[in-house]
């Protein structure tokens, strides 16, 4: 694609997965390897735009000239998000956020007792890419939508309901497309249109995902 399309332009990006600390010993996460955000700030690069990559905790080496803001819960992740939001003018959502975490995170290791059962106690994280959706400073905001059935009706349901300008979604039943696979396929939906994207490598993927984004995104502006 053409490399000034985003020139001049800022690009936040989450990427992988969050983790929820149960103790100082265990958490909650999720397969999200981080692939499908990384290669999105690679491509967003390429297209000339100022990246910030805001990653949970993944295998993957920081891409070169990219700045990296390393978090683990989703707290931390929409702190990052929120900072400098101001000089942000495109948002994308590619983290796998847990949508709960802990009630309480315990001091000390939590010792096995006696009983068969244990029952954990969550409390609903914040919703980073709707609060930055609903910020002051709303950023062209462009989510992703993992999903296991009804992908495109509950991928539009997340665009309104979150105030998104576009959303990505995802079938994650399929296990060679998706959640730690090197591969994906999509559609891309935004209030006006849908296009299905057929499979191919997260980065080839990337790259028509970020010339799709800056074309809707220069659209709108
Ligand atoms: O990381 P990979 O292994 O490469 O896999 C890529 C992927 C499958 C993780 C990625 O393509 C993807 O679909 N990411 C979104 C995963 C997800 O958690 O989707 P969701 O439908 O639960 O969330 C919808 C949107 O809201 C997402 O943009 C998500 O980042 C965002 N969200 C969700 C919850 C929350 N508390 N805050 C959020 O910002």
């Amino acid at each position: 694609f053409d490399r000034g399309l985003l020139t001049g332009k800022t690009v936040f990006i989450t990427a992988g997965p969050t983790r929820e600390p149960l103790d100082p010993v265990r958490y909650i996460s999720n397969h999200s390897s981080g692939k499908m955000g990384y290669a999105l700030a690679e491509a967003a690069q390429d297209a000339g735009a100022t990246v910030k990559l805001i990653s949970g905790p993944v295998n993957l080496p920081a891409p070169e000239r990219i700045e990296r803001v390393s978090v683990q819960s989703a707290d931390d992740m929409l702190t990052a998000s929120l900072s400098g939001l101001e000089q942000c003018d495109i948002f994308i959502a590619a983290a796998a956020v847990a949508d709960y975490r802990p009630t309480a995170i315990s001091e000390h290791k939590i010792k096995k007792g006696s009983e068969e059962i244990m029952e954990l106690h969550l409390v609903k994280n914040p919703d980073i890419v709707a609060t930055v959706a609903t910020h002051d400073h709303k950023p062209y905001t462009v989510g992703f939508a993992a999903e296991t059935q009804d992908v495109l009706s509950y991928a539009r349901g997340k665009l309104e309901r979150k105030h998104l300008d576009m959303i990505i979604a995802n079938d994650v039943s399929r296990s060679d497309i998706g959640f730690n696979s090197d591969e994906n396929a999509v559609t891309v939906v935004t209030s006006g249109s849908e296009q299905e994207l057929p499979q191919a490598s997260k980065r080839q993927l990337a790259g028509q995902l970020i010339e799709k984004i800056a074309q809707s995104y220069h659209l709108t502006r």
